[in-house]
């Protein structure tokens, strides 16, 4: 029996992953590293610095401490101001629908995000009290794909991992939730289609009871 439902923010929740790539677009062209949607696939999921360590290794670059903390902070600013008019139309399809009907029905619902902005973001899009736990970048020692944020929001939710499904669109994600031990829903993005353990276009097309049925 499922009972927690916990949910990544960034291309799960949220169209945010898109303002992600073009950030990091900006700043890979200016260091001149080649970086297209499919160099970002590694990023995604990832936290602020480890995106930054990421995308780094692809130009095999290395910069001063300094310079990598300024670069974190200019990232976060553009990223910012690209989501500074954020509210509730920013969601993905069905999810809106999908989050107010499993809360009726006493679900009980977490965030398990990478992201240090969740809660901003959570609240802009007036969604934030949907949830009974929110984990988010501030909150872990290991980022993903250390599973230490689905384990601390199954456990905020008093939840054993066996009864709680994880929704997510990043590989590094996926890993996160099933070195945890959870079930993965995989979300919107086909890269990871094979690794989860089934797949759904958006929100909208996702049926928990026929789910709980085949498991
Ligand atoms: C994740 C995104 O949710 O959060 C990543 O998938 C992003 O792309 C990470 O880098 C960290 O986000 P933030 O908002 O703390 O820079
Ligand atoms: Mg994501």
């Amino acid at each position: 029996m499922i009972k927690g439902l916990i949910f990544d923010l960034d291309g799960v929740l949220v169209s945010t992953e898109t303002n992600h790539y073009v950030a990091w677009k900006l700043i890979a062209d200016e260091l001149k590293i080649p970086f297209t949607e499919k160099e970002n696939e590694k990023l995604k999921g990832l936290s602020r610095a480890d995106s930054l360590s990421a995308l780094l290794d692809l130009g095999k670059r290395s910069i001063s401490h300094l310079k990598f903390k300024t670069i974190l902070d200019y990232k976060n600013k553009i990223y910012l101001k690209s989501i500074e008019k954020i509210n509730q139309s920013n969601l993905l399809p069905g999810v809106l629908e999908f989050i107010k009907e499993k809360h009726e029905k006493n679900h009980l619902l977490a965030v398990g995000s990478s992201s240090r902005n969740a809660h901003f973001i959570l609240k802009k899009t007036k969604i934030d009290h949907f949830f009974t736990c929110v984990i988010d970048g501030n909150m872990v020692k290991k980022p993903k794909p250390d599973p230490e944020v689905f384990i601390n929001a199954s456990s905020g939710l008093g939840l054993p991992r066996s009864e709680c499904l994880v929704f997510e669109d990043a590989e590094s994600g996926v890993i996160a939730a099933k070195k945890g031990g959870f079930h993965v829903i995989g979300v919107g993005n086909l890269k990871i289609k094979d690794s989860c353990d089934y797949f759904i276009k958006n929100m909208g097309e996702f049926d928990l009871s026929s789910y709980e049925e085949s498991i």
